[in-house]
């Protein structure tokens, strides 16, 4: 390897871990989020789209189970999926991605997370979980957003993880390294699908350039 070239495992953009949807049509949603004039019926529309790509993204080489099937013509063999993953959407930024991932997957089950943030501390504050018992046999889809300094999502893993989770992928629209790192230290470790990873957060921990905050564009504020 050159000396000056960086290693695969600390560039986000070539990391196993991380896989960035790189498409004209996930690029051209990511702007209409990322618009400050876009208004929420239409960021909602935008992040529902997104969603389906990375969705789609994240379930790319998930095991399969063949079906016999007839067409019209023959009999064949077709295929569905072997462990539909559980959709766990972060409360309340997630809500706007799980609708969409459930049209995708309609076998899926659906558990709930809620994490507000302490707006001084920018620490998480957990106010829900509901989430089945054991989950040692059951892929997991995290749905939030936002992966900003990474607080929620570690949370939630942990939450997985204390339910026997092994197989965790993190589904957020945009990330930030702060959250990569943070992602980085978990057990079991997750794998990252999104749409962007952007240069970092401000002081007040928002993603930059971001789309701001991801609840209030969907919902208004608080
Ligand atoms: N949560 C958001 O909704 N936006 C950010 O930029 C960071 C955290």
């Amino acid at each position: 390897m050159d000396a000056d070239a960086t290693p695969a495992a600390t560039d986000p953009h070539t990391s196993d871990a991380v896989i960035v949807v790189d498409h004209p049509l996930a690029h051209a949603r990511l702007t209409t989020l990322r618009d400050r004039r876009t208004d929420n019926a239409a960021f909602r529309g935008a992040l529902a789209d997104l969603t389906q790509m990375l969705i789609y993204e994240a379930l790319c080489g998930a095991a399969e189970d063949p079906v016999g099937i007839e067409t019209p013509l023959v009999t064949t063999t077709g295929s569905r999926l072997a462990t539909p993953p559980l959709l766990v959407p972060v409360l309340r930024a997630g809500l706007g991605m799980v609708e969409q991932a459930h049209a995708m997957i309609p076998e899926s089950n659906v558990g709930f997370v809620g994490i507000a943030r302490d707006e001084e501390t920018h620490e998480p504050v957990p106010y829900l979980e509901s989430l089945p018992t054991d989950l040692s046999r059951t892929p997991v889809f995290v749905l939030d957003p936002m992966l900003a300094t990474g607080g929620s999502m570690v949370h939630t893993i942990g939450l997985l993880a204390g339910r026997g989770a092994v197989d965790v992928t993190a589904v957020c629209v945009v990330a930030a390294p702060e959250g990569i790192a943070a992602l980085a230290t978990c057990s079991p470790p997750v794998r990252l699908v999104t749409a962007a990873v952007d240069d970092g957060l401000d002081e007040n921990a928002y993603i930059v350039p971001g789309l701001g905050d991801a609840g209030d564009r969907q919902f208004g504020p608080r």
